[in-house]
C-alpha cells in the first residue's frame, strides 16, 4: 500500500520560518516534522511514499535522498552515525508529484492518482504528530483489514476547537470504530453534528478520485478531501477509528511548543533535563 503525503501548503502558520523552508522540515528536537510522519508508516509495514509537493519545497524532495558531500565528510570525521536514522530510507520508494497551484489538500490528494493505480492508499498529513504505542497508521490498517471499507482518524475534541476540523457522527461498530453517518468540513461548533474531530490519518480507495475530480469547492473556497469522503459515503460505508495515542498540532506555534516538549519529555537523552527544566520554572513560580 502507497502512502501519500499532502506537503504543498504555503505554511503561512510559520511564516517568515517558512519563506524558505518547507514547513515539514522544520525540527522537532533535531528530526524534521516529515520524517515522524515517515517513520510511523514506515513502523506500520509501509515503504512507498508519494509527496505531493509544491514549487519552493525542493527541500523535502531532496530530504530522504542520499548527500554526497555530507556522507563524505561525515566519513572523513567518523561521524556516519548521525545519519543513520535517515539512511535507512535511501533504498525505499519515493514519489514526488507537484500541486502547481494551492487548489486544497482534496485537490493535492487527487494528484496521487496515476501513482496510487487501483488500490487502496494511505494519507498522512505530518501536521498531525501523534505518539502511541503501536503506531497510529498500523493500527488503522489492522481496523481496515478487518473490514475493507475506507477509515478516518478521529479524537474527541473541546467544542471550541469544532470549527478547526473536520467532524463526524455515526454510531458504534465496536469499541473505538464508527459508521460515519454525517461529516462536514470546519463546521462551527452549533452547527456541529458532534465532537468527533478528523485527524491527518486515513485509508482511501481508489473510488474517492473520480469524486475528487468533480472539484467542487467547500470550506475556505478549497477541493476538501472531507466533501468528496461525504459523497462517497452515498456508495459505500466509511468508517471513523479513534486511535489509541496522543496526537500533537505541530502545524501552529503553540502546538508546535507543546509537541516539542512531550517529544522532548518521551526521550531518553532530553528527558532528565526537560523535565528539571520545567521543574524549575515552576518552582520559580514562573510558571
Ligand atoms: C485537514 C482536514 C480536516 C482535519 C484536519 C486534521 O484540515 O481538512 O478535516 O480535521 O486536517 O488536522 P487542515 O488542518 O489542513 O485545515
Amino acid at each position: 500500500m502507497k502512502t501519500v503525503f499532502p506537503v504543498a501548503g504555503v505554511g503561512t502558520r510559520f511564516l517568515p520560518a517558512t519563506k524558505e523552508v518547507p514547513k515539514e522540515i522544520l525540527p522537532v528536537l533535531d528530526k524534521p516534522l516529515i520524517q515522524y510522519a515517515v517513520e510511523e508508516a514506515a513502523a506500520s509495514g509501509l515503504d512507498d511514499f508519494v509527496f505531493i509537493t509544491a514549487p519552493g519545497k525542493e527541500a523535502l524532495e531532496r530530504y530522504f535522498a542520499p548527500n554526497a558531500e555530507l556522507d563524505e565528510f561525515l566519513g572523513r570525521h567518523g561521524k556516519e552515525g548521525l545519519l543513520d536514522g535517515i539512511r535507512e530510507f535511501y533504498g525505499k520508494k519515493f514519489t514526488y508529484i507537484r500541486q502547481e497551484q494551492a487548489l486544497g489538500f482534496g485537490h493535492a490528494v487527487s494528484l496521487a492518482e496515476a501513482a496510487v493505480g487501483d488500490e487502496a492508499f494511505a494519507i498522512s498529513l505530518p501536521d498531525d504528530l501523534i505518539l502511541s504505542e503501536q503506531p497510529a497508521m498500523a493500527q488503522m490498517l489492522a481496523v481496515y483489514e478487518k473490514y475493507r471499507s475506507p477509515l478516518i482518524a478521529f479524537m474527541k475534541v473541546p467544542r471550541a476547537d469544532i470549527p478547526r476540523y473536520g467532524i463526524a457522527a455515526g454510531p458504534l461498530l465496536e469499541e473505538r470504530v464508527f459508521a460515519i453517518e454525517k461529516l462536514v468540513e470546519k463546521p462551527a461548533a452549533a452547527d456541529a453534528p458532534s465532537n468527533f474531530a478528523v485527524i491527518g490519518r486515513y485509508i482511501m480507495t481508489p473510488d474517492i478520485f473520480p469524486l475528487l475530480k468533480r472539484g467542487s469547492k467547500g470550506a475556505g473556497s478549497e477541493i476538501q478531501l472531507t466533501d468528496a469522503v461525504v459523497e462517497l459515503m452515498k456508495k459505500r460505508r466509511v468508517l471513523g477509528y479513534f486511535f489509541e495515542g496522543r496526537r500533537f498540532d505541530a502545524g501552529t506555534t503553540l502546538g508546535y511548543i507543546e509537541t516539542l516538549v512531550h517529544v522532548a519529555l518521551r526521550r531518553e537523552d532530553t528527558r532528565d533535563f526537560t523535565r528539571r527544566l520545567l521543574r524549575g520554572l515552576a518552582e520559580n513560580g514562573t510558571l
